[in-house]
């Protein structure tokens, strides 16, 4: 029993601090949607992401002859030609390809665990492959939701939750924070029917009135792929298994 690490929740970056540990996985997770592009774009063959807080990075790197890919406010920043969508980078294009990547939140909690031992994405999309792999490395986790400009979100922490539950079932996980508990029961309440559940969400409201709809069912449908994405030094590489 006393063996058993910890996964906990951490609901917006700007708490990451008081829930930092030595030796800790940390699990970036932004469903709508840069944590979910990211696991599109690394199954759709793309080989390497270097996510950028500034919008001026990605202008930076952008001239440099990158492929850069940019959003704010849920759209495709002015003068660069792929955003945040999970489709954008489907169309294999981008294989064996580096992507650069600026989102509103998901790039910035990515930059805000840079002091993590270690760090991955998760999303819906890959939470059985991620789960899994998790119970395997006998360390203490923590689910960052990125949250929106540092606020609460439901998505995030219904993913957060639903790490926390697959852990814990697993008999080598416990939780001590609320937090975790929280997101665990709300996974539990909305696993059903995760569309109707954050029919009100502000960020699904959002999404949906600049028409992507297509978006959120997509990020909302959970085990699509088994790719993890792991941070080497600054970028976003696939976990050899
Ligand atoms: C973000 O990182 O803030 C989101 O991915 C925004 C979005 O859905 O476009």
């Amino acid at each position: 029993m006393e063996n058993r690490k910890k996964v906990e929740v951490c609901h917006t970056p700007s708490l990451y601090p008081q829930y930092r540990k030595e030796n800790q996985i940390v699990v970036v997770i932004d469903v709508l949607r840069a944590t979910s592009a990211m696991c599109a774009a690394f199954d759709n063959g793309v080989k390497k992401i270097i996510p950028v807080a500034t919008i001026e990075e990605a202008r930076g790197y952008q001239e440099e002859g990158y492929i850069v890919a940019a959003e704010r406010k849920g759209q495709i920043v002015e003068g660069f030609n792929l955003g945040n969508s999970p489709y954008g980078f489907m169309t294999g294009e981008f294989k064996d390809k580096t992507i650069v990547i600026t989102t509103t939140n998901g790039t910035r909690a990515f930059h805000t665990a840079r002091d993590a031992d270690e760090v991955v994405i998760g999303s819906l999309l890959n939470l059985e492959a991620l789960s899994q792999w998790l119970i395997e490395q006998d360390k203490d986790v923590l689910c960052l939701a990125s949250g929106w400009k540092d606020k609460f979100c439901l998505e995030d922490t219904i993913c957060a939750g639903a790490f926390v539950d697959s852990l814990i079932k697993s008999g080598k996980f416990t939780t001590d924070e609320d937090s975790s508990i929280a997101a665990k029961y709300l996974y539990l309440s909305a696993r059903d029917n995760y569309m109707a559940f954050l029919k009100a969400s502000s960020h699904r409201r959002r999404l949906k009135a600049l028409n992507l709809n297509e978006d959120i069912k997509y990020c909302l449908t959970p085990n699509q792929t088994d790719v993890i994405p792991i941070r080497k030094e600054n970028y976003l590489v696939l976990l050899e298994k």
